[in-house]
């Protein structure tokens, strides 16, 4: 009984020790990244982006058959509102000839606003 005690004791101590060594960097790296998937416009932009299909052309950091998503961010960072709309409107009308020649299809199903949600995520994605 008392060798079991003993134990636990250990276990318990084992068990302490090691949160607290985890709670002091772990939470550095948590915080950051909780603060852009706690922005509205992320959470929405980026659930809208996964319900279409904007991936299998684009990529964050790379481009692919579209260019990188943080490309863009880098390129309209800043944008006003009439900006994001123009971009937004890009995507329902398709087109080429802003990144090369290959053109974008269009989404002409995609509603103006969910457009603009994503072009708002996507200028999150700039890399830092
Ligand atoms: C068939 C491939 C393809 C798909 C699917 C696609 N894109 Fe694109 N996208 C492109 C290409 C290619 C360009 C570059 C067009 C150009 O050079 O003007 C582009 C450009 C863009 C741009 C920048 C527009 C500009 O004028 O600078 C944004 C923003 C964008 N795409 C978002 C999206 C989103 C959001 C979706 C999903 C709804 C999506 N794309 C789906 C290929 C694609």
């Amino acid at each position: 009984m008392k060798k079991l005690f003993g134990i636990c004791l250990i276990a318990l101590a084992v068990a302490c020790g090691s949160n607290e060594d985890k709670s002091a960097p772990s939470t550095e790296v948590k915080k950051e990244t909780n603060d852009l998937s706690a922005n509205p416009d992320y959470q929405k932009g980026l659930a809208l982006i996964g319900a279409n299909d904007c991936l299998t052309c684009h990529k964050v950091n790379e481009a692919s058959t579209g260019p990188a998503y943080a490309d863009i961010a880098a390129k309209y960072a800043g944008a006003d509102d009439a900006k994001i709309k123009e971009v937004a409107g890009k995507i329902i009308a398709g087109g080429s000839g802003v990144w090369g020649q290959v053109p974008m299809t269009p989404h002409p199903a995609l509603a103006e606003d969910d457009a603009i949600a994503m072009v708002k995520y996507v200028l999150l994605l700039k890399k830092s």
